[in-house]
């Protein structure tokens, strides 16, 4: 899918298909008012026949409209005027780009990208209307002897009369390209997307954008001392591998962010193995490795002058002749002792290794990304992503960019009492803590393993994938992670001046959380 920007009148565009909007009640959004003055009336004249009400999400597909240049004309309700914010705007663009998908448009105008926003500036709705139209377009068919022949929509121009738009268009589709590659990785199955498969793909993404990349396998994980690791790779017979990527955007001596992500290609749930109802959907428990590798396309074709680091310990769960089982103990890469009372609680052994590793690259700020638990679904279900952190500033930072990209977390508690649950009689930790707050207490063990830096731990099992009729990767937390560093390079930019005060550009971000 291509995108570009469009200046002019909307009744004069001569695309295949114009899309206009229409708010509740009937009511014509300023380009609307334009077309409908230029067709003498056709479009009210439609609206009064009661075919469309504006309610958000709704489309109507006219042809042969009076007095514009475009083949079709697409209304989409918008919803209440006084309504409309991030959320509408994001429902009305991905409603009309999945209509014309369907239909026989091979291009489209979209007059919708300068109504005003009551949250967001004009920037961020052309940032984020390529972002969702080219996410409402995606397909996963690749699997497939017969591909869905059908052309479909190709280029987009959205309406904006800002000079500087073609950086936000740029950065839009750059963030669609990372959202695509990390739902492309979700979706692949279990026998295509190996930890092999994985690193494959981190070196093809390095190659592409001239990244350094580096992985290691299980001998030289060993000699690491990553027992946590290597432990759960011991029941399967594909080889693990820690994959380490490297985004150079800003000098040297700038410490960067570590990403690291949990990269289970399958989880069975090893020796403590899981009911089979829906154990398809543990294909997904690469999710977080997908999305450093997608939010590592976006942040390369944005070229952000920041450093990044990728870590994706890379694994599958398997029962075997010679998996882990409950009651064994590993010594991680830190030293401490883990006693496995469940060998499903498998992401966590795997985080805490490559947590630990990441020390060498002496980060700034270390975020993990997991398909942890269970329990942060029935915490809080897809709507959100559980965060946790040891830095308020971090976390503050974390929230906000899942706001502004529509990724949003909610911060939970890392709150020390919870670590009662977590001890264990034989060995420095247990790697479960029992029902009660299992999102937590997961979060709780990372912790243990995060004191050298800023941290904070984002599980994704509720948002990573959809189940279901609609099952798919939704490519989550990429636009969340590559918001956040693209706060951070601005940030960076913005302060650049007053590099020589770094007293006052470093104050904003002390603030370590009490435990
Ligand atoms: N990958 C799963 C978490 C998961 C389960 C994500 C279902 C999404 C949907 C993780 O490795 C796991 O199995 N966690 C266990 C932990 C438990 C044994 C303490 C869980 O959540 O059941
Ligand atoms: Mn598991
Ligand atoms: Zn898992």
């Amino acid at each position: 899918m291509e995108f570009s920007t469009v200046a002019g009148a909307p009744e004069k565009s001569r695309s295949d298909c114009l899309v206009i909007g229409v708010f509740e009640g009937s009511e014509l959004s300023e380009p609307a008012r334009q077309v409908d003055k230029a067709s003498k009336g056709f479009v009210s004249g439609i609206l009064k026949h009661g075919d469309l009400e504006g309610r958000l999400g709704t489309t109507l597909l006219l042809h042969d409209v009076p007095g514009i240049a475009a083949k079709r004309l697409l209304l989409v309700g918008l919803g209440k005027r006084a309504e409309f914010g991030a959320r509408a705007y994001r429902d009305a663009v991905r409603a009309a780009v999945r209509t014309l998908s369907e239909g026989g448009s091979a291009s489209a105008a979209l007059y919708l990208s300068r109504i005003p926003l009551q949250d967001r500036d004009g920037g961020w709705a052309l940032l984020h209307g390529v972002a969702v139209a080219r996410e409402a377009g995606y397909r996963f068919d690749r699997l497939k002897s017969k591909k869905n022949g059908r052309k479909g929509l190709g280029r987009i121009a959205l309406h904006t009369d800002d000079a500087d738009a073609g950086a936000s268009v740029e950065r839009g589709a750059a963030l669609a390209e990372g959202v695509s590659l990390a739902k492309d990785l979700g979706n692949l199955p279990g026998n295509i997307c190996t930890p092999t498969y994985l690193a494959k793909q981190a070196q093809d993404l390095a190659r592409r954008h001239k990244l350094e990349c580096q992985v290691l396998d299980e001998r030289e994980m060993g000699k690491l001392g990553m027992g946590a690791l290597l432990g759960v790779a011991r029941g399967t017979r594909e080889p693990a591998r820690l994959i380490v990527l490297h985004y150079r955007g800003a000098a040297r001596k700038d410490r960067p962010v570590a990403l690291v992500g949990k990269g289970i290609t399958f989880d069975t749930g090893g020796i403590s193995i899981k009911p089979s109802a829906e154990m398809d959907e543990m294909k997904y428990d690469m999710s977080g490795a997908g999305s450093v590798l997608g939010t590592f396309e976006a942040i390369a074709r944005m070229k952000l002058p920041i450093n990044v680091v990728g870590i994706i310990p890379a694994c599958e769960n398997m029962p075997g002749g010679n998996a882990i089982k409950p009651g064994d103990i590993v010594t991680s890469m830190s030293g401490q002792t883990i006693e496995i009372l469940n060998t499903d609680a498998e992401g966590r052994l795997v985080l805490c290794d490559a947590l630990t590793y990441a020390e060498r690259f002496e980060p700034d700020t270390v975020i993990d990304i997991a398909t942890l638990t269970g329990a942060c679904v029935i915490a809080l279900g897809s709507v959100a992503t559980g965060l946790y952190s040891n830095d308020d500033t971090l976390a503050h930072d974390l929230l906000e960019a899942g706001q502004l990209s529509w990724d949003r977390a909610w911060q939970m508690p890392l709150w020390s009492d919870y670590d009662e649950q977590i001890k264990s009689p034989f060995a420095d930790v247990a790697n479960v803590g029992g029902r009660p707050a299992g999102s937590v207490t997961a979060a709780c063990f990372l912790a243990r393993f995060a004191h050298k830096f800023k941290w904070a731990h984002l599980d994704i099992a509720g948002t990573a994938w959809r189940s279901g009729k609609e099952k798919g990767s939704t490519g989550r937390p990429v636009p969340l992670l590559t918001t956040f560093l693209m706060q951070r390079a601005d940030a960076a930019k913005a302060l650049a001046p007053l590099a020589k005060k770094p007293a006052a550009a470093r104050k904003r971000r002390t603030g370590r959380s009490s435990r």
